[in-house]
């Protein structure tokens, strides 16, 4: 078994707080590492009854019929909690909003309703700066999901599907200067071939939302696949990074920070999911672990493809032995989540310990792969927490 000298041990914090984003007083100015959201989206019918609630210009718009006023009326709810966002967002830290745009008839006028756009334009105005964003494939297979009048032009729309990730920065790059910041920043690497993946513009490969909310639920939270949100965790944030979700819905930005070893805050307005969030706590450990497991093992199949046809690679992880790529990637480190603990109502830890790796007759790509062996690690819930304190800032 490769491993490094030092065995690194890792806690993590996650807190939920019940209430309304677009005041997030209870986070601390200039806290946040890396935002991971996904709003109601302005003009989809089923989130209309939430910016009712939030806005009267939205309720009189809709009932007069003005589609473009309750779309504007609708992002102004919206802007209030972008303009949080900035101030508990650190200088350099990245947010990640997922968006779908909206179509629909009002008043007999079909329209489309750029949701995108009208996000992107106000995270400027507030002083963002813009990078290159994602579009990733939503696919409905619904027998009706044509618009408009069929085989006849010209009244016929093409379907939504896809969704955006639009990324933006609070200000320029962040820094690594210490040495610390350095080291968690290289075992936070990924993979060269997952880079080649994730930080393609298009993303094909995303399946639905979690497979195990009950139909009712999905229809309310409107809750994006798990693994988005660990895929922009791992892109955009070192582990130890705090992570914030002020749309938290059933919990998969949360879910997904405890799976990459980030900590994490969520704010929901909607209580009743809060048994839909605990749920999904309850699967993380297991999925966590074969997301790694799959991790790897995609790992060694791309080596062993990649040595065949180009000889062996010059580089090698220093924690599992196996070759990488890049010298960037020869510090990269997982940490297996081992149980999680609830400390009260609303704030869960997690434990973890380094993930071992099988080692093969070689331990070269051409070695054959065992099933990768689960670390032995003290259920979390007979430890004590580092000196009972809570190392999320701003609660
Ligand atoms: C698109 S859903 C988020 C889904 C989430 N990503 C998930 O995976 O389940 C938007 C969520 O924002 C919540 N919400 C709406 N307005 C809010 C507000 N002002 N403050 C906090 N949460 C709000 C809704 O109740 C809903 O759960």
């Amino acid at each position: 078994m490769h491993r490094s000298d030092t065995e690194s041990t890792l806690q993590t914090r996650h807190h939920i707080f019940w209430g309304d984003a677009t005041d997030l007083s209870p986070v601390a100015d200039a806290s946040v590492d890396l935002v991971v959201t996904s709003p109601p989206y302005p003009m989809i019918e089923m989130w209309d009854r939430v910016f009712k609630a939030q806005s009267a210009e939205v309720a009189q718009a809709l009932s007069r019929g003005r589609g473009m006023a309750a779309f504007e009326a609708m992002h102004q709810v919206l802007d209030r909690v972008w303009r949080e966002l900035w101030r508990v967002m650190r200088p350099g830290a990245i947010a990640c909003i997922n968006i779908g745009d909206a179509v629909r008839t009002i008043g007999g006028l079909f329209t489309l309703y750029p949701n995108h756009a009208r996000i992107l334009s106000a995270l400027l105005a507030i002083g963002f700066n813009p990078l290159p964003a994602v579009i990733w494939r939503k696919q409905t297979n619904a027998p009706n999901k044509f618009m408009g009048s069929g085989m006849l032009p010209a009244g016929a729309y093409v379907t939504l599907e896809h969704e955006f990730v639009l990324v933006v920065r609070k200000g320029n790059k962040r820094n690594f200067s210490s040495a610390s910041g350095k080291q968690q920043r290289q075992e936070s690497a990924y993979f060269w071939e997952e880079r080649n993946l994730w930080f393609s513009d298009v993303w094909f490969d995303l399946k639905g939302s979690r497979q195990k909310l009950s139909k009712s639920e999905r229809n309310r939270s409107g809750a994006f696949p798990v693994e988005l949100a660990y895929r922009l965790i791992c892109m955009y944030a070192l582990r130890g990074d705090t992570v914030l979700d002020p749309f938290l819905g059933t919990g998969s930005t949360m879910i997904a920070a405890m799976a990459a070893g980030r900590h994490s805050i969520g704010m929901e307005i909607d209580r009743s999911l809060e048994d839909a969030v605990q749920a999904g706590i309850d699967e993380m450990v297991p999925w966590a672990n074969e997301r790694i497991d799959q991790r790897l093992t995609a790992h060694r199949a791309f080596v062993a493809e990649r040595e065949k046809k180009h000889g062996p690679l010059r580089h090698r992880n220093v924690h599992y032995g196996f070759p990488v790529v890049t010298g960037q990637e020869r510090q990269l480190r997982f940490h297996r989540p081992a149980a999680v603990r609830r400390l009260d109502k609303a704030t869960f830890s997690v434990d973890y310990a380094p993930a071992d790796y099988p080692e093969t007759e070689t331990n070269g790509p051409a070695g054959q792969t065992r099933a990768p062996r689960r670390p032995s690690v003290e259920p979390a819930a007979r430890r004590e927490p580092p000196n009972g304190q809570c190392v999320l800032p701003g609660f």
